[in-house]
């Protein structure tokens, strides 16, 4: 189904594309008509965080922004789907276009900003549905909010989503927004996370609920950079790490058409930083709960992201690529892994 629609998609803007899928996959779970575009995968049950996922295969944050479309998207067969990133108050992002495919490489890049309706909305949305699935909820701050004030940000969203979240993602990690990528500077991340989890504590037994806290990182850290993470993210008792998010090399697009465009690249060629990324935390924090994300677009790649150290995947650019046969064959090729390694 979605080979066909594919090109009809693409010959779209990529934003409009986008905004009309995603309202077309809606409509079609609200007249039960889902079956009909996904197969769903197998079980594939992970525990991890206190949390039983269906299967391995997430959908990364930035695709949902705004909590409209999560019960259809998950519907699609993915194990957990992260809604955000959300902010305080809401915001129209950069200015249009702001999203570019690069097809040869199989990419995109992103320069959105954060275009979000705000924190209030995502929490009515949530509130409203009787969503049965895992729902991770990724927050961030305004781009008017300067970095001293940031934690006050994230504090808000904090203390709103964490009744609705199975866990919570602090991003740190988006090269949109001018300045938040300086967030995972130790000191500046010892202030972020260390306040977070205290009010995440707070909030846990005020709720009486433990929700997981985890931090999203950038794939174009260097050594000094993963060493500095992995020791705040040990000192703060954060509970996970989300490797990676876009990368701003263009190292591996040169020539390519609007590779020369500002923003965050994703898809195939983030695949090896987000690896690299994801197996240096590993050898750094040898028992971490690691979400790895970036370039997966076919189901070896999800069994490589596990191979590097990852207990459960994300996908975006792959899926915008491929739709939801991806999911299927992630968790399959998972799955497979699996019973191979403990055979
Ligand atoms: C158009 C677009 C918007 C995104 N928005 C967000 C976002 O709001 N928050 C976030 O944490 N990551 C965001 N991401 C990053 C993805 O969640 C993911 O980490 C990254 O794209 C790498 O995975 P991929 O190669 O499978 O796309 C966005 C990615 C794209 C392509």
């Amino acid at each position: 189904m979605y080979a066909l629609a594919r090109p009809f998609l693409f010959a779209l803007d990529p934003e409009r594309a986008h905004d009309f899928a995603l309202s077309a996959l809606r409509t079609a779970w609200q007249l039960g008509l889902n079956p009909l575009l996904a197969r769903r995968p197998a079980a594939c049950p992970v525990d991890l965080l206190g949390i039983r996922f269906e299967n391995p295969v997430g959908l990364a944050a930035g695709l949902d922004k705004n909590g409209d479309y999560f019960e259809a998207l998950a519907a699609l067969g993915f194990g957990f789907v992260e809604i955000g990133t959300i902010t305080p108050k809401p915001q129209p992002g950069n200015p249009r276009p702001r999203m570019f495919r690069l097809p040869e490489a199989g990419a995109v890049i992103n320069r959105m900003g954060f275009n979000n309706k705000g924190v209030a909305h995502l929490v009515k949305r949530v509130e409203c549905s009787n969503f049965k699935g895992v729902l991770g909820i990724n927050i961030g701050k305004n781009k008017d909010t300067p970095n001293e004030r940031a934690l006050d940000d994230y504090l808000y969203c904090l203390e709103r989503v964490h009744p609705l979240a199975h866990y919570v993602t602090v991003n740190i990690s988006s090269p949109n927004t001018q300045g938040l990528r300086d967030l995972q500077q130790e000191d500046a991340l010892r202030t972020l996370l260390g306040g977070l989890r205290e009010r995440a504590a707070q909030l846990d037994s005020k709720h009486a609920r433990r929700v997981p806290l985890l931090v999203k990182i950038a794939p174009d850290l260097d050594e000094t950079g993963l060493d500095a993470i992995a020791n705040v993210v040990a000192e703060t008792a954060i509970d996970g790490i989300i490797a990676t998010n876009t990368t701003i090399s263009r190292e591996s697009v040169r020539g390519v058409a609007h590779a020369v465009e500002a923003g965050g690249l994703s898809g195939a060629p983030v695949r090896e930083p987000s690896n690299r990324v994801l197996g240096e935390l590993r050898r750094r924090l040898p028992t971490l709960p690691l979400i790895g994300v970036g370039g997966i677009s076919e189901g070896a790649h999800a069994v490589e992201k596990h191979a590097l150290g990852a207990n459960l995947v994300q996908c975006y650019t792959g899926f915008i690529y491929r739709g939801p046969a991806l999911i299927a064959e992630s968790v399959e090729a998972w799955r497979t892994a699996m019973s191979g390694s403990t055979a």
